[in-house]
């Protein structure tokens, strides 16, 4: 463990890929500041970033964060966490300048959640504290499939919000691991709104990947989804090869 602040939340094994692609999934806690030695390890554009905040709060979350991405990935790499470089892809995704170590960072207010894995797989997570949405119905009609909504609506009482967020999440992890943003249309893949894993086709213009995505148990409370998209997208998804979802050969939720 890099850091006493920091938690593995779930190791996953996908044995179905060509190149097996175990992930981690790190949590960290964001209530607390960052020692001056880790605020040092930072670069000047995380400064920058940091500084735009309004909010103190913020500041803090977004450097906390930082700090523990930094430590995840200079652990599994043996580096200085201070020796990392990130630049950003085509749709602002950051990745390691050299390295193809792949991770994915969100956060959510007090937590953040840091997957990675080693193979040529994108990898995206998201996290959301379930709260009331006073649009909540308005948003599913807009952002989700028909088969989306039915699973939300079909909840009483507080599973609706969960649901709802369940959705949410799986969407913007599949989002993230593709890294083509909001370039794809949100109510275009179907990811369901229970916790089971989807294989689904992304798709943004002539792009198309194929993707796993999976709920984990929830962690603090909050919900959190984790997608992984296939190597070499374009050519699996359009030779039609199958691709069986991984099996989990381990959940460490701690
Ligand atoms: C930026 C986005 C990738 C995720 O944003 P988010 O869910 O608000 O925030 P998260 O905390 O989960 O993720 C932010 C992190 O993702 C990473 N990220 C940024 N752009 C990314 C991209 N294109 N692909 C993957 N990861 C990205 C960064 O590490 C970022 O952290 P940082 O700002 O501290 O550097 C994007 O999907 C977005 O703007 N979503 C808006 C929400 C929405 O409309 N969702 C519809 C789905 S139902």
């Amino acid at each position: 463990m890099p850091h006493a602040h920091l938690r593995l939340a779930s190791t996953i094994r996908c044995q179905s890929l060509d190149a097996p692609a175990p992930f981690e999934v790190w949590c960290a806690e964001l209530d607390r500041w960052p020692t001056p030695t880790e605020l040092g390890w930072l670069s000047a554009d995380e400064h920058r970033r940091a500084r735009a905040f309004a909010f103190e709060r913020d500041r803090r979350r977004f450097l906390t964060a930082h700090v523990a991405l930094r430590a995840v990935l200079a652990g599994h790499l043996g580096v200085a966490a201070s020796a990392l470089e990130f630049e950003r892809g085509e749709f602002g995704k950051p990745r390691l300048r050299s390295s193809g170590l792949q991770f994915n960072l969100s956060h959510g207010e007090d937590l953040a959640l840091i997957a990675l894995t080693g193979a040529d797989t994108g990898v995206g997570v998201d996290v959301e504290q379930p709260r009331p949405v006073n649009d909540l119905r308005a948003l599913a009609q807009a952002l989700f499939t028909e088969n989306e909504q039915r699973q939300v609506f079909a909840e009483t009482g507080a599973g609706v919000t969960r649901a709802f967020f369940t959705c949410w999440t799986r969407k913007e992890a599949c989002l993230k691991a593709v890294g083509w943003g909001l370039s794809v249309e949100p109510a275009s893949i179907d990811v369901g709104a229970t916790a089971d894993p989807v294989e689904l086709l992304v798709r943004s213009g002539e792009r198309v990947a194929r993707v796993v995505v999976r709920s984990l148990p929830p962690s603090h409370g909050a919900i959190v989804a984790l997608a992984q998209a296939a190597p070499s997208v374009n050519t699996i998804a359009l030779s039609g090869r199958p691709w069986r979802q991984p099996s989990i050969s381990s959940i460490g939720a701690s």
